[in-house]
């Protein structure tokens, strides 16, 4: 992210973040607009010369203008709900790059996604199969899919966020597939198109990744002699950034090993990164509420918490925290903590921090991804605005919540309901 000190403020692009705050308060999420166009820019010329289909993993950030810059970008949507499918359509995403994934896809959706004919329907089990198949022949039409296997990797990541191994929840066992795919190929409104899998996120190795990719060319090259051709291998997404100590391979090391590999086999590729394309572009601004000492701990407790940023809470992950005035080296070491009453609410924890005050602001760094997607509501904290800057100005994409925003969605039972039941 071009986000850097500047006469001792720190600035976002060409905007002093500070701005930004004294305009609209904080917490915000701030996203920075050449972080995600140069992100995006280095998978496309890393594979240029095979041309892949990306989808951006919505679950990753689904701010709609983050979704159109990425669309207007020539980016497709991997989308994982009916709510998704509807933000890639708003979009202008066009149906023939919309892949649909999940393991828990209701009939409802793949109404929706079917009868908007998105281009493919990553199945994660049989009984979905077969429900594709039925809600095709009611719409009589035939629906593009691959099948999602599990390879049994080891993707070396949060035990969370891994999803190929042997005992996950996700795709079909990689060694029962072709029996899958001989099935599939003998039903009516079924195209098989292609082969997925999605071995997990935040990797920080070509060497599974490319495992990943050389089991599904094994896995193609044994339906070719079972007659069932297959067009697109899908290696979902997965790649890691650098939050803190990680080593995290280019992008151009990874085209550079799958080129070979994807022109060999004949197929497209598709690439389904999330993390990658947004996760160094976002910030959360904070403000230092108060300070406090205890007897075991200094405690710098903020006004962004564990509902605007649940990634400390759940996977215990490093964010760097950095003040938007430069501070000096006077080192101490802190917990960076939230508002809502819970221990787990964290954002950094015995972290060497220079000396902070009441009302300073703090940037909580790489959290454009998995970020404000994954914020919520918990104790009627209102969630974020997000704000996108470009060079000196900045837009507003998503408002501040209001207090109505809250309960928006609630009903109040009269007092003689409530008193008679
Ligand atoms: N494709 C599929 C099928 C996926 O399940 C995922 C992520 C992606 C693509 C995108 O993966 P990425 O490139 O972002 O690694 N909440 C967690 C991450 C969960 C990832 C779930 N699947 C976190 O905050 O680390």
């Amino acid at each position: 992210m071009s986000i850097e000190y500047n006469k001792g403020k720190l600035f976002c692009g060409r905007l002093n973040i500070e701005t930004i705050t004294r305009d609209i308060g904080t917490p915000l999420y701030l996203y920075d607009y050449q972080q995600i166009v140069d992100n995006l820019q280095s998978y496309i010329n890393a594979f240029k010369e095979i041309d892949p289909l990306i989808c951006c993993a919505y679950k990753a950030n689904s701010n709609l203008s983050i979704c159109k810059l990425l669309t207007l970008l020539g980016c497709g949507a991997d989308v994982v709900s009916g709510g998704e499918i509807f933000r890639a359509l708003k979009v202008g995403v066009l149906p023939e790059q919309i892949i649909f994934n999940g393991n828990a896809k209701t009939k409802e959706e793949l109404e929706y996604a079917i009868s908007n004919d998105i281009f493919m329907i990553n199945v994660d089990c049989k009984d979905e199969l077969y429900l594709i198949n039925q809600i095709a022949h009611n719409f009589n039409k035939k629906i593009r899919i691959s099948i999602r296997v599990n390879p049994h990797i080891n993707p070396i990541t949060h035990p969370y966020i891994a999803t190929g191994l042997a005992k996950s929840k996700f795709g079909m066992d990689i060694n029962a597939a072709l029996d899958i795919y001989k099935e599939a190929s003998m039903l009516e409104n079924i195209i098989i198109l292609g082969v997925h899998a999605h071995i997990g996120s935040q990797i920080t190795s070509v060497g599974l990744l490319t495992e990943n990719l050389k089991k599904l060319v094994n896995l193609t090259n044994d339906l070719a002699e079972n007659d069932i051709k297959i067009k697109y291998i899908n290696v979902g997404g997965g790649l890691g950034i650098k939050y803190h100590k990680e080593e995290i391979p280019q992008v151009e090391e990874i085209a550079k090993t799958f080129i070979p590999i994807i022109k060999k086999a004949g197929v497209k590729l598709i690439l389904e990164p999330g993390r990658s394309i947004i996760g160094n572009a976002g910030i959360i601004v904070t403000k230092v509420l108060h300070t406090k000492e205890t007897s075991k701990k200094k405690f710098i407790v903020v006004d962004a918490a564990m509902n605007d940023l649940v990634r400390p809470a759940i996977y215990g992950s490093y964010h760097r925290v950095i003040p938007l005035s430069y501070k000096g080296e006077d080192i101490e070491e802190v917990d960076i903590v939230g508002g809502i009453c819970e221990s787990g609410d964290f954002i950094a924890k015995k972290r060497n921090m220079p000396r902070l005050f009441k009302g300073d602001y703090l940037a909580v760094l790489d959290t454009g991804a998995y970020g404000f997607s994954m914020s919520s509501n918990y104790n009627s904290r209102r969630r974020l605005p997000e704000i996108l800057v470009k060079d000196e100005e900045y837009y507003i994409i998503r408002h501040r919540e209001n207090y109505e925003d809250l309960i928006a969605k609630e009903e109040i039972l009269d007092d003689e309901v409530l008193q008679s039941l």
